[in-house]
This record gives structure tokens, C-alpha cells and sequence, in this order.
């Protein structure tokens, strides 16, 4: 049975991929900043004792990071999916360091602690693959609205990450992606986004299941198609 690992998992995106994998039977190891307030996670690890595990992890911490790398040593994954994210709507003035420090230790900072953390993991996986969920708005090449500085430039140092990352990885047989997941109906994305959480997730499970080695080090959306950088 093939295994995932998944951040920020206790709500909108990163809830819906748990339902999703272990719907289809895999492994889901799914973690969360504070399980004690995860009530959709627990609910769902009644329904399925024998595959969802829980972890804490506030992928904030690279000591937290590093930790779950100890505690996992041994376990193969298949899959590790760095979900967790922030966002707030600072424009032109209103930034401060204070706003973007989260940004840069949750968005970009942590897809490179947990690839280093979980690298012997992922290298006894099947056809292992590293994603991290990025945006759109990490592109820099088709920023035409502006704004949200924190977050576009946390996701496009992501983007970085990545790419260096699959050149990394390639010796090890890990394929690495950094996928958009569409303007999708969560806390983040708000009420008036154009995607439900289950159509992105399933877009994005079928592009992560279909992407080979050739793949690696590309920028894709939830339906494959390819972005600027
Ligand atoms: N929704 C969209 O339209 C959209 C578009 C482009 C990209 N994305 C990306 O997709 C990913 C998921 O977004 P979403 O829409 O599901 O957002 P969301 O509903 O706001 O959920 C964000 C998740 O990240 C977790 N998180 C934040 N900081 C964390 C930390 N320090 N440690 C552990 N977990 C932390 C949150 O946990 P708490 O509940 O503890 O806060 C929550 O589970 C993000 O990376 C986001 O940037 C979303």
C-alpha cells in the first residue's frame, strides 16, 4: 500500500487530499500544527484506524521538522506533499517583516527542511515523488495584477527551492513538482474562488500520478497544464 505525508492537513486542501488518498486506499500520514483542535482529522481517523496517522508538526519549526524526520526513520513514503501555507493581503505600504518572516519559514524555508528531513524516506519509496504546492502568483512572468508581495515572493523563492531540489533529487530517482492548484473555495481562496477543493485535488492527484522522471523540476497547474516561471 503506497504512503503519503501531508502538511497542514486539518483543513481545505490538505483535508481534502487526506480524504482523497485514503479513499483510493493509500497510507496517509497527516500532519497538522495542532491535532487537539483537528476535529475533521480525528473524525476521520475513526473511519480508517489501520491507515491515517497523525503527527503534529507546525512546519514553522525546522527543530519540529527535523523531529518528524527522526520519528519516521525507516518508513518509506511514496509521496511527501508539503500543503501548509499562509497568506495575507498586504499590499504596496503595508508590509513589515513581522508579516513576511511567517511567509518565508511556512511557504519556502519548510519544502526545503522536509525534503532534507524526509530524503532517506522518499529514497525507499516506489516511484517517489517531492510536490510542494505553489501558486500561480509565484509567477513572475505572468504577474500582471501586483501586490500580495509576502506571498508572491515566498512562493516564487518555493519555486527556487524546487527547481534546485529536482536537480538534487535526480540521482535519487525522486521526481519533484511544484503544482498550482487552481483558485480553489477555502479559507485561503475564499468564497467566491472558481474551483471546489474535491475537482482541484482530484486534478492535481491525477497529474502527480501520471507525472514521470521527465517531469521533474516543472510548474504545473491542477489540470497539468504547464505555467511560466
Ligand atoms: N486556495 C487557493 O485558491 C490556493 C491557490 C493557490 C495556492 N494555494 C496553496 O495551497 C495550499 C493549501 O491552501 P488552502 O487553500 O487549503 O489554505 P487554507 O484553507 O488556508 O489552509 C492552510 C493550511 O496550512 C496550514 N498551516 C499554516 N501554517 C502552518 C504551520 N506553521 N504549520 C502547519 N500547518 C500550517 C493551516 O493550518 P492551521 O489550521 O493550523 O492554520 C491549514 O491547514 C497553500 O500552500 C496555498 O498557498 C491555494
Amino acid at each position: 500500500m503506497p504512503t503519503i505525508l501531508i502538511s497542514g492537513a486539518n483543513r481545505g486542501l490538505g483535508l481534502e487530499f487526506t480524504r482523497q488518498y485514503l479513499a483510493d486506499h493509500w497510507t496517509v500520514i497527516a500532519t497538522a500544527r495542532d491535532l487537539a483542535t483537528a476535529a475533521d482529522l480525528r473524525a476521520l481517523s475513526g473511519e480508517y484506524p489501520a491507515t491515517l496517522r497523525l503527527a503534529e508538526l507546525d512546519v514553522a519549526s525546522p527543530e519540529a521538522i527535523a523531529g518528524l524526520g527522526r520519528d519516521l526513520a525507516g518508513t518509506a513514503l511514496d509521496i511527501v506533499l508539503h500543503n501548509a501555507g499562509v497568506l495575507t493581503r498586504r499590499g504596496f505600504g503595508g508590509s513589515s517583516w513581522q508579516d513576511w518572516e511567517p511567509h518565508l519559514r511556512v511557504n519556502a524555508y519548510a519544502p526545503l527542511c522536509l525534503a532534507e528531513a524526509l530524503l532517506s524516506n522518499l529514497a525507499r519509496g516506489h516511484d517517489p515523488k517531492f510536490v510542494n504546492l505553489s501558486s500561480v502568483l509565484a509567477s513572475i512572468a505572468s504577474n500582471s495584477s501586483g501586490g500580495l508581495y509576502a506571498y508572491r515572493a515566498s512562493k516564487a523563492a518555493a519555486n527556487a527551492v524546487l527547481k534546485s531540489l529536482a536537480i538534487d533529487f535526480a540521482p535519487h530517482g525522486i521526481t519533484v513538482l511544484a503544482l498550482h492548484p487552481g483558485w480553489v473555495r477555502t479559507r485561503m481562496g475564499g468564497p467566491e474562488a472558481s474551483l471546489d477543493a474535491p475537482t482541484s485535488v482530484r486534478g492535481m492527484r491525477a497529474v502527480i500520478a501520471a507525472a514521470g522522471r521527465a517531469d521533474t523540476g516543472t510548474f504545473r497547474q491542477w489540470d497539468g497544464a504547464s505555467l511560466p516561471w
